[in-house]
């Protein structure tokens, strides 16, 4: 079996608002191998974005805070760490690579693109002559399809498009040598050719360069090319996970089938009936008691409305569901 590069266990993250606890984060596991890519995927508010900023440390105290769990990548349990430690510091710079919806975020507006890969490759490569360094950011912007190179690092982000900004960033996690790859949203803010075009490019880190990936997205669609195992995350937990077969063939929980039901099949030209999952995302604030998607499910019973939130347990070959309709069906 391949190493587990990064492995999240029980995990718990709230927010401590007026309003109450908000439990963004509520005992969330999870792993990554080596040169695997997974995907985490879930409607807009379920907690994937907090759980990939509690993994970098990134997440305001207050009001947030991660109450629990471990954070193990590379053998450290990253949670041992201060967030401004000198180690989180290194695992943000070289470990990690985040990759965000907007690159934006993550380039600074007021240096160019060529003047920020040189600084990053400077840092992992400390002695480096800053014309060696230009040339291999010049490499770097050509290995992620950027035509013109060496003008392009004269650019100031600000001159380039959504999907070229994205292409430096996946440049950027290129050249500081991270092993693992967390990608939140990254194309959702792109138009659809563009949008495959670095979804590529991010699963060419994968198959060329050997690096993980953690791919979070509200678009189940997006899955069946890139990601070899998918969990499925509701209300601050995941509800489902398996492999990207298991969940598109043979999907357990009333959730997964509401979520494949909403969006048209990559296989199918013709035309569909998509139907939307009944009801809003609950508000994390205040969560009942029994399943959190108890009040948008169609195949609710007695059992549902009286048990505790339903664990994650395995339906058979290592493809978890947290309902009771699914608990022991096929295992
Ligand atoms: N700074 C914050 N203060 C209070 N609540 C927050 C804060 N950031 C996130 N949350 C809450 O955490 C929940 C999960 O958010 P998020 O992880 O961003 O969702 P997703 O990425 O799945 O769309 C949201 O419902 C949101 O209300
Ligand atoms: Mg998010």
């Amino acid at each position: 079996m391949a190493k587990h590069l990064l492995e999240v266990k029980d995990l718990r993250t709230s927010f401590f608002t007026p309003e109450g606890e908000v439990k963004s984060v509520d005992g969330v596991s999870y792993y990554v191998e080596e040169g695997e890519a997974i995907a985490i995927v879930g409607e807009s508010g379920c907690g994937k974005s907090v759980t990939q900023m509690s993994v970098m440390q990134l997440v305001q105290c207050p009001p947030g805070k991660i109450l629990s769990g471990e954070v193990l990548f590379d053998g450290q349990n990253l949670l041992e760490y201060k967030s401004d430690s000198k180690e989180m510091r290194s695992i943000r710079g070289s470990g990690i690579s985040m990759i965000f919806q907007e690159p934006m975020t993550s380039l600074n507006p007021v240096l160019t693109v060529g003047a920020q890969l040189c600084d990053i490759i400077i840092t992992h490569n400390p002695g480096m002559k800053k014309d060696e360094a230009w040339a291999k950011g010049v490499q770097a912007l050509k290995d992620v399809g950027i035509p013109e190179a060496e003008a392009r690092m004269k650019n100031y982000p600000f001159e380039m498009s959504g999907g070229m900004r994205q292409r430096v960033m996946i440049a950027a996690a290129i050249v500081c040598g991270s092993k693992l790859i967390i990608a939140d949203e990254p194309t959702t803010a792109l138009d659809v050719t563009t949008q495959a075009q670095v979804m590529d490019l991010l699963l060419e880190l994968v198959e060329k360069h050997g690096k993980s990936l953690v791919i979070i997205t509200h678009n189940l669609g997006l899955v069946t090319r890139y990601a070899s195992r998918v969990y499925v995350m509701y209300a601050g937990r995941i509800v489902e996970s398996g492999t990207t077969e298991q969940i598109l063939t043979n999907p357990q929980h009333p959730y997964t089938k509401g979520l494949l039901n909403s969006v048209p099949k990559l296989e199918s030209n013709k035309d569909e009936d998509l139907v939307p999952i009944q009801g809003m995302p609950p508000i994390l604030s205040n969560l009942p008691k029994y399943c959190a998607f108890l009040p948008r499910c169609p195949y609710a019973t007695d059992k549902c409305r009286e048990s505790d939130k339903p664990m994650l347990k395995d339906t058979g070959n290592t493809h978890f569901s947290a309902c009771y309709l699914t608990e022991g069906q096929n295992g």
